[in-house]
């Protein structure tokens, strides 16, 4: 099937991904259509013997049931203590390597996952790259169902428009951790993300946020000009 140039600019950024994986390793597997990708071509890699012996920890139901699919093994996070190397997608990237996540739901695990990780690669086409973070995408808190109206206008008071994650067919749509996700947009960006962060985790009743600050060791950028590896400085 012919992908579009942004599906096929996620798949060039999860091939490159590939060289980061070694046979033996325990894979962190991140969420959403770039590591949907990414997840296909490790599948393949194992099927032809080019990789033995690799176990996924996956961030999502999405991705249990994506990764069973390519007849990749997978573990929980409770199974080890360490995971070797994760791979996930992003929302928004900064130049500093700093990430927005969450636009598919999975961020609380997805930064569980990270946080267990010695290392973590992130796969984006171009688009995802941001001067400052908040200016492309929504910022996703997930937050417990509870007094959700008091979250809402916590979070605006911070700045924040906030809408509700819906489902298509109406109902308030809840994580894999059964929490509503409320998207906060802000309308030049997010100025000190740290802060931020640390004034959302403050707050009882906010689970976690799709600012993932510092957890990157190197993104890989898929463009129109080719694939290019942003690693951290320090
Ligand atoms: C999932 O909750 C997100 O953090 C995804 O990693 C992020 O939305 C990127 O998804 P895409 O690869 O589909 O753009």
């Amino acid at each position: 099937m012919e992908l579009t140039p942004a599906e096929a600019l996620k798949r060039k950024a999860a091939e490159r991904a590939l060289d980061f994986v070694e046979s033996g390793m325990v894979l962190g597997l991140g969420t959403g259509s770039t590591v949907a990708h990414f997840l296909d071509l490790l599948g393949m890699k194992l099927a032809a013997g080019a990789l033995v012996d690799i176990v996924g920890v996956p961030t999502s139901v999405r991705t249990g049931r994506e990764s069973r699919q390519a007849g990749i093994t997978i573990i929980g996070l409770a199974d080890r203590d360490r995971i070797d190397l994760t791979i996930d997608g992003a929302d928004e990237v900064s130049p500093a390597l700093d990430l927005v996540k969450g636009m598919g739901g999975a961020l609380l695990r997805e930064k569980m996952v990270a946080q267990a990780s010695d290392r973590v690669v992130i796969i984006a086409d171009a688009s995802k790259i941001v001067d400052r973070l908040g200016t492309l995408s929504p910022l996703p808190v997930e937050v417990v169902d509870w007094g959700q109206g008091g979250h809402i206008r916590f979070l605006e008071a911070q700045g924040a428009s906030v809408s509700m994650r819906m489902m298509e067919d109406g109902p308030p749509q809840k994580s894999d951790n059964g929490n509503l996700i409320l998207d906060c947009r802000f309308a030049d960006g997010i100025p000190d993300p740290a802060a931020l962060d640390q004034e959302l985790h403050n707050r009882a009743g906010v689970v976690e946020t799709g600012l993932f600050l510092g957890m990157v060791h190197a993104v890989v950028v898929a463009g129109e000009d080719g694939i290019h590896v942003m690693e951290r400085s320090t």
